[in-house]
């Protein structure tokens, strides 16, 4: 992500609601006090929570005096994961895996919808700012490719169709229900069927 993105549309506040105050003074508690620096991601993850799935510069140096550590520190760790957004997503932010297995059924289709519907470009609202999409590396899940992450839940078995309406529920603030769009179990076979082809029981 290019810095000039960054550093757009920064609120000039941060600080954590009271709920999250709390998970945070919680997740403290399993670090000795002198290891608490440690604690930097998942209170990284819980600003971003916060802040509709992005972390401003205000939360890294919030987190930072939070922690008793330098700015850079936080700031380092929030620019080397990708997991952390550092400008604005929406409220939905929709992961596609294009590495190869995913690619081999049809992920380019689905970028494509992408494209179509959110914006031409990656990392960038789409007019009513509700939802942006990225491109990312494998997403673990290459069974059920192809696969896409929309917030925390994966979307898997997907085709035109359903990416299609998938991808307007989004836009209508009406998710559908995450899971494989071929009623699969988990990574089971179909229809109920064994990894011998039969019929379970
Ligand atoms: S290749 Fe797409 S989830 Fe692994």
């Amino acid at each position: 992500m290019s810095l000039k993105k960054i550093y757009e549309n920064q609120p000039d506040k941060f600080s954590f609601d009271d709920n999250n105050l709390k998970l945070a003074v919680k997740i403290l508690e399993k670090y000795p006090a002198k290891n608490k620096k440690s604690a930097v991601m998942p209170l990284l993850y819980l600003a971003q929570k916060q802040n509709q799935n992005w972390i401003p510069l205000a939360a890294i140096k919030y987190i930072a005096k939070f922690l008793s550590v330098p700015y850079i520190n936080v700031y380092e760790i929030a620019t080397f994961y990708t997991m952390y957004n550092l400008s604005p997503v929406g409220k939905y932010f929709v992961q596609v895996c294009t590495t190869s297995p995913c690619l081999l059924r049809g992920a380019e289709k689905i970028t494509s919808i992408c494209k179509q519907k959110i914006s031409p470009k990656q990392q960038e609202l789409e007019d009513g700012k509700i939802c942006s999409w990225t491109e990312v590396e494998c997403l673990g899940a290459c069974v059920n490719g192809p696969v896409i992450q929309i917030n925390e839940d994966y979307y898997e078995d997907l085709d035109e169709k359903n990416t299609i309406k998938i991808i307007d529920s989004l836009l209508n603030d009406k998710p559908l229900k995450s899971g494989s769009y071929r009623n699969r179990k988990s990574t089971a076979p179909e229809s109920n069927r064994n990894l011998n082809g039969e019929k379970n029981a």
